[in-house]
């Protein structure tokens, strides 16, 4: 499906989801926000897909940010309004019951490097670079970023990417557990949808699962997320897929799993 800044591929379970404004660094203003959220919707309903890969169209830029030039005449209302666009994908992508992989091939910056971590998680090209430039323009992360990256590496390390503005490189962002894998750029896509053959080859039910168990998980004190999971887990003792993946390992075959 073609739309005017995103575009997106089919194969065996695995949509390749492009932003494609390339000759803005994939910026996010208004317009493209609307489609990725349009797109997104029409990927959580296609049962032929499931695992979304994330990238951006170009070799310089995953997403260069929320589109400035469009941002500088917002007043606090569209500012707000804007927030809320942005932060309503985080949640999307984080309550869609496919995986979501994004590989970061290029800048990931304010609002990009904010979609990448609301990625299930990320794999970057060597060279890739990860940022909040936000205060380096008199503003402050706006879609997430404050507090997405401070659960997933700790305060202090945000305040210093957030307070400084500086641009960390893949390999840091790696020893930070924020990148799970840094391949050469020319691998990156190859590697993504690689992993993500992998995950389209296990049981459909017990990754949304999984996914629901982190995600929500975390946001709760550890014995409740603990009785989470355990429900989670005996509800999956109602689907075809544990029939059929304990017979085929007891069978000695590999599992053909129907994801119900
Ligand atoms: N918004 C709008 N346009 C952008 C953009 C952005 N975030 N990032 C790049 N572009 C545009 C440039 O204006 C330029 O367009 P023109 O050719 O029409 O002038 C084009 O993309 C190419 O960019 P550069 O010429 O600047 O490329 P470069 O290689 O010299 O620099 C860069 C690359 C370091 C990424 C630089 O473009 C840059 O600093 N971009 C802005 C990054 C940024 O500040 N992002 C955060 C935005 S705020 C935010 O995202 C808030 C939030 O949390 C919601």
């Amino acid at each position: 499906m073609h739309l005017k800044n995103l575009n997106w591929t089919k194969k065996e379970g695995v949509a390749l989801l492009l932003i494609d404004r390339s000759q803005q660094l994939n910026a996010l203003n208004r317009n493209t926000l609307a489609e990725l959220e349009s797109a997104l919707c029409a990927l959580a309903q296609d049962d032929a897909v499931r695992v979304i890969v994330l990238s951006g169209a170009g070799d310089k830029a995953f997403v260069a940010g929320a589109d400035i030039k469009e941002m500088a005449g917002l007043d606090p209302l569209a500012a707000a309004a804007f927030a809320r666009q942005g932060q309503k994908i985080l949640a999307q992508i984080a309550g869609l019951s496919k995986p979501v992989i994004a590989a970061v091939n290029g800048y990931a910056l304010g609002g990009g490097f904010e979609l990448a971590l609301a990625c299930d998680f990320i794999y970057a090209a060597e060279g890739a670079k990860f940022g909040f430039p936000e205060t380096t323009l008199g503003i402050m992360p706006g879609f997430g970023g404050t507090q997405k990256l401070s659960r997933l590496v700790g305060a202090n390390i945000a305040r210093e990417l957030i307070f400084t503005g500086k641009m960390i490189d893949a390999e840091r962002a790696a020893t930070l557990g924020i990148v799970n894998r840094v391949v050469p750029a020319v691998d990156l896509l190859e590697a993504t949808l690689q992993t993500a053959d992998t995950i389209v080859a296990n049981g459909g039910v017990g990754v949304a699962m999984a996914k629901e168990a982190i995600g929500k998980g975390l946001d709760m004190p550890l014995a409740e997320a603990l009785a989470f999971e355990g429900n989670l887990f005996a509800l999956l003792f109602s689907t075809e897929d544990q029939k059929e993946g304990m017979r085929a390992f007891i069978g000695k075959r590999p599992a053909v799993f129907l994801h119900k």
